[in-house]
């Protein structure tokens, strides 16, 4: 007996049917997500900020994390090159005898667009004869029988004719930006750059640096103008404002500014950009000459990469790549010959990458090769003598999925943000070195980095004595002390920016203090097992300080609710416990500070280092490792108990 009398024909047609609605449903539910987007504010943003410490590799934020594949751009084809001398070839070795004529026509930015580029007249060129390049980008058709079989835009940088100053009794900014990466998701995506920006370029990389606006424009315009609530409309240029590269350049710099993903570049989504090229170069052209050969490809790219963000790859190559080159290698290499061709002159250079890690968190992995070599380029070219280098962000993400837990919002509100010193300027203002080295743990913003920016262009490096009330309510230059007190509305960073935790003391006999603070000093002794026989046991002598720490991000319920997933979604909240304690071991009366959290699945954790913070002078003489001396207390030999 068939117990369904259904035909072959209607059945296979339900499957289609049913198959649709679950694509569609899927679909619908990965649309709904991406709206997902709660609102949380800062209730205390008038207390003394205690910097969040967070754990990068979280429990609750790991299965947001992936193994992107490499990109694969396609093999180089490049028929041609541009030399330092700024002249056109064909590369011989492409052509296999081959006779082929070239042409190329400059890109050239359109008056009062910054949206529009026009091609200049053709410039033609051969084996026999190179031809000068005319401006930085250009694009280039080769002729082969009668037939185009070459068509690609080109790079360089054309060296202006203008006098710069030498940079020798003065200082040079290169800002290199990573658009939309928490400090913590340089931790985790960056381990290659961050290795080296920190041991080897011995940078500052600052804990509490917070955003004061939503997206990149108050971010940016809070260090370029030290303004960040003028109102943009899609009418104005924003050439008029006072951006900090105008000082410079007025001081004989010679300034570059490159953004990439032109649809989305801060100035130009909102508002109409710029009139004038910001900058002697300006990498804008180039990208819009690439769009508007491949208008399809750059409408899809969004698209593409979602793809990609889900494993699955169209085609060969990767819609991050022009060519043969991912484009933020082509960024960088900008950037590159930009300091080689002005290698002795003074400099305000800024290059921000949007692409790789505005959209999808994952993708800045795929830069972390390309911005360790890039920090080693100037390192070994001497281009850090000179220069102070600014390794940043404006935000944390803001469109991936992560952000809506307890610590996605908090790493949200904290950009990554780094500076790297030349050695001449350490040496001549010790007190700079002193005070960056305070300032990592304070509360610090884009403000703060616009002052800083100005004290550079205007070679003010000498201790700046100024009133409380000066200092509160304005950005302090980071060269200068920031008051350990600073909250965030001294700061002028919104309660929608702030993240702050505050404090709040508890008793020190609290029994799970002690059952914390017991662990912390296991903890410590695990540290030497290596060296037992060198190092005395820890055991707890007095617990000086403990406090209780609070989150103070606050979910604001939208009164009315207008959108799907407002009915759908309910925001997760943060439900750690965080404490802050100082206690003192023997024998050798050290005196430490630690952070720890439990956290969800009651784990108790260690946030960050544990702090010594006492003198230790040579009680760990019997090590030689330095990060094990301040914990280490040497035995002692039955002489030295004797005397
Ligand atoms: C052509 O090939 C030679 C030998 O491999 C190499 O030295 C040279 O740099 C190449 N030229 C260009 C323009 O790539
Ligand atoms: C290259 O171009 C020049 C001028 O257009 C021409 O005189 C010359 O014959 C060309 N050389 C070759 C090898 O085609
Ligand atoms: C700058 O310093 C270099 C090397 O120290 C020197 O050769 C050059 O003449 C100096 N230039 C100026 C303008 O002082
Ligand atoms: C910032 O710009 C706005 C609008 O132009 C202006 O009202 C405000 O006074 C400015 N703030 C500062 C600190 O200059
Ligand atoms: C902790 O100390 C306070 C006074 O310092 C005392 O009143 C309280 O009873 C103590 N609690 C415990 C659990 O020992
Ligand atoms: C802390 O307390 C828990 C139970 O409350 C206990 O299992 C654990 O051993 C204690 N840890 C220490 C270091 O005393
Ligand atoms: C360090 O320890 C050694 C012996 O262990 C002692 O001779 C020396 O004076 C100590 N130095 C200081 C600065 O305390």
């Amino acid at each position: 007996m068939r117990a369904f009398p259904i035909n072959y024909c209607t059945r296979r047609k339900q499957v289609v049917l049913l198959l649709c609605c679950l694509v569609i449903l899927y679909g619908f539910k990965l649309h709904v997500e991406d709206d997902v987007q709660f609102n949380f504010i800062n209730i205390n943003g008038n207390e003394k900020c205690e910097i969040p410490k967070v754990n990068p590799f979280d429990e609750s934020i790991l299965p947001f994390f992936w193994k992107p594949n490499p990109i694969v751009c396609s093999e180089n084809t490049e028929l041609v090159y541009i030399d330092d001398d700024e002249m056109i070839h064909i590369n011989k070795n492409r052509t296999k005898g081959k006779h082929i004529e070239c042409y190329y026509q400059s890109v050239i930015r359109k008056e009062q667009s910054d949206d529009k580029i026009l091609f200049g007249t053709s410039v033609w060129f051969n084996e026999s004869r190179s031809a000068i390049m005319e401006s930085d980008f250009a694009k280039v058709v080769c002729v082969f029988e009668g037939k185009n079989i070459y068509e690609r835009l080109h790079y360089h940088i054309k060296k202006k004719q203008k006098y710069f100053k030498s940079d020798n009794d003065s200082f040079s900014v290169l800002l290199f930006g990573v658009d939309s990466m928490s400090r913590l998701a340089a931790i985790r995506e960056l381990p290659k750059t961050l290795t080296y920006l920190e041991k080897t370029l011995s940078a500052y990389v600052f804990n509490g640096y917070t955003k004061v606006g939503g997206n990149s424009y108050p971010n940016f315009m809070a260090f370029l103008t030290g303004n960040y609530s003028v109102p943009f409309n899609k009418k104005n240029f924003f050439d008029n404002q006072p951006f900090v590269w105008k000082k410079f350049s007025e001081r004989g710099a010679a300034t570059m500014y490159s953004e990439d993903y032109p649809r989305l570049s801060t100035f130009n989504y909102v508002g109409r950009g710029f009139n004038e090229s910001p900058g002697e170069h300006y990498l804008r052209p180039f990208y819009l000459a690439i769009n508007s050969e491949r208008k399809y490809q750059a409408k899809l790219t969004k698209i593409f990469m979602t793809l990609e963000n889900n494993d699955i790859t169209l085609g060969g190559t990767s819609s991050l790549c022009y060519g043969d080159s991912p484009k933020h290698a082509i960024q960088i290499d900008y950037f590159k010959r930009f300091l080689n061709k002005y290698k002795n002159n003074r400099k305000f250079a800024m290059s921000w990458l949007n692409e790789i890690g505005h959209d999808f968190t994952n993708f800045l992995k795929l830069g972390d090769a390309d911005f360790y070599n890039f920090l080693v380029f100037l390192k070994e070219g001497g281009h850090l003598e000179r220069s102070i280098l600014f390794f940043m962000s404006d935000h944390g993400t803001m469109s991936d999925k992560i952000r809506n837990t307890p610590i996605g919002r908090i790493e949200a509100k904290l950009p990554f943000f780094s500076i790297v010193l030349p050695t001449i300027l350490k040496k001549k203002y010790p007190h700079i070195e002193y005070n960056l080295q305070t300032n990592i743990n304070r509360l610090t913003s884009p403000l703060d980095l616009h002052k800083t920016l100005i004290d550079i262009a205007t070679n003010s490096y000498n201790p700046q004595q100024k009133d409380k009330e000066e200092i509160k309510h304005s950005g302090i230059s980071l060269f200068n002390k920031i008051p350990k007190d600073r909250t965030c509305t001294d700061a002028l960073i919104p309660e929608s920016s702030c993240a702050c935790y505050t404090s709040e003391t508890i008793p020190t006999n609290n029994t799970v203090i002690k059952n914390i603070t017991t662990f912390v000093v296991e903890t410590i002794n695990t540290y030497f097992k290596s060296h037992q026989s060198k190092c005395a046991l820890l055991i707890l002598k007095k617990i000086h300080d403990a406090k209780l720490i609070h989150s103070n991000l606050k979910h604001l319920e939208h009164g009315k609710k207008t959108a799907l997933w407002q009915y759908l979604y309910k925001p997760t909240l943060d439900k750690k416990q965080r404490y802050f304690i100082i206690f003192e071991v023997m024998p050798s009366e050290g005196i430490f500070e630690v952070t720890t959290e439990i956290t969800q699945t009651n784990n108790l954790i260690i946030l960050d280092k544990i702090i010594r913070a006492n003198r230790y002078g040579n009680q760990s003489s019997c090590i030689n490792d330095w990060e094990l001396k301040p914990y280490c207390y040497c035995k002692q030999t039955t002489l030295d108990v004797q005397s």
